[in-house]
């Protein structure tokens, strides 16, 4: 029985009030489904107060980004090891992090890792420029961001890691094109076809993949439809209650409509 799972990735939005008040209207806007689950990732700053106020049933939070070591003289870094009590989830190798603070393959590698080893699950992000993918590059570079980011896991470790394709020229806030669901299928099954050589069938029919590019109301419910995608990271759209309400209702719509996905 398989969820689907819903993140709502605010980036640099929302001051902590603002946040308060958009958690009140999802609450009241959102039903709790058995069958999927909603995960919000707000600023550094609002999730301690967020933790506090949201109905863990109905919502998980997540971070945006930490650091990979536990602890030390690291001026203005916030550690995995900080984050266990207070989120399920991390968002690690975002694209925007990828591009504006350089982080490497290997920097997302031990993102990765450091996720894991203290409990909290990485939802990595990989995925393709405009320029890789008009040069033929997409599952070249797929693949690299996949293998490296996986490297040191165990088999056991797999079973806690979300891995979600953002196509980066399909992001709203860089090319913004929209993406055809065969594209998102096509390189989801890829993706699952790396974990399957990695680490066996089990492991990679387990694994939530799920899709992060030009995700609104309007397109989830054709990507929530694809045989190889378990949900959505949302961003421009989960800044609006209605909005993402919708597209958590799209996933819910879907996997009624599918019991064998874990519907009802
Ligand atoms: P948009 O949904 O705004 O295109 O952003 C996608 C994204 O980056 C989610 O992490």
């Amino acid at each position: 029985m398989k969820k689907k799972l819903i993140i709502g990735n605010w980036k640099m939005h929302l001051n902590t009030h603002d946040a308060s008040v958009l958690v009140h209207r999802l609450h009241i806007t959102i039903p709790v489904h058995r069958s999927v689950e909603v995960v919000l990732a707000p600023s550094m700053l609002s999730l301690q107060p967020l933790s506090l106020e949201i109905d863990r049933r109905q919502f998980k939070l997540a971070a945006q980004n930490a650091y990979y070591k536990d602890e030390g003289a690291f001026t203005g870094e916030v550690s995995y090891d900080m984050l266990r009590d207070l989120v399920h989830y991390a968002i690690v190798g975002h694209s925007e992090r990828r591009i504006y603070f350089n982080e490497t393959l290997e920097v997302v590698r031990e993102k990765t890792a450091a996720a894991v080893r203290n409990g909290i699950v990485p939802i990595v992000c990989v995925g393709d420029t405009s320029q890789e993918r008009s040069e033929g590059e997409s599952k070249r570079v797929v693949h690299d961001q996949v293998t490296t980011a996986v490297q040191n896991l165990t088999s056991e470790d797999i079973s806690n890691i979300v891995i979600a394709y953002e196509p980066v020229w399909a992001i709203t806030t860089f090319d913004g094109v929209v993406a055809k669901p065969s594209d998102i299928q096509d390189m989801l099954a890829y993706i699952r076809s790396i974990i399957l050589d990695l680490y066996g069938a089990q492991a990679a029919e387990d694994m939530l993949l799920l899709n992060g590019g030009s995700v609104n109301p309007d397109t989830a419910a054709g990507y929530f439809s694809l045989p190889d995608c378990d949900g959505a990271i949302v961003g421009g759209a989960s800044l609006n209650y209605k909005s993402f309400a919708a597209i958590v209702a799209a996933a819910y719509q879907v996997q009624h409509e599918n019991p064998d996905n874990g519907g009802q």
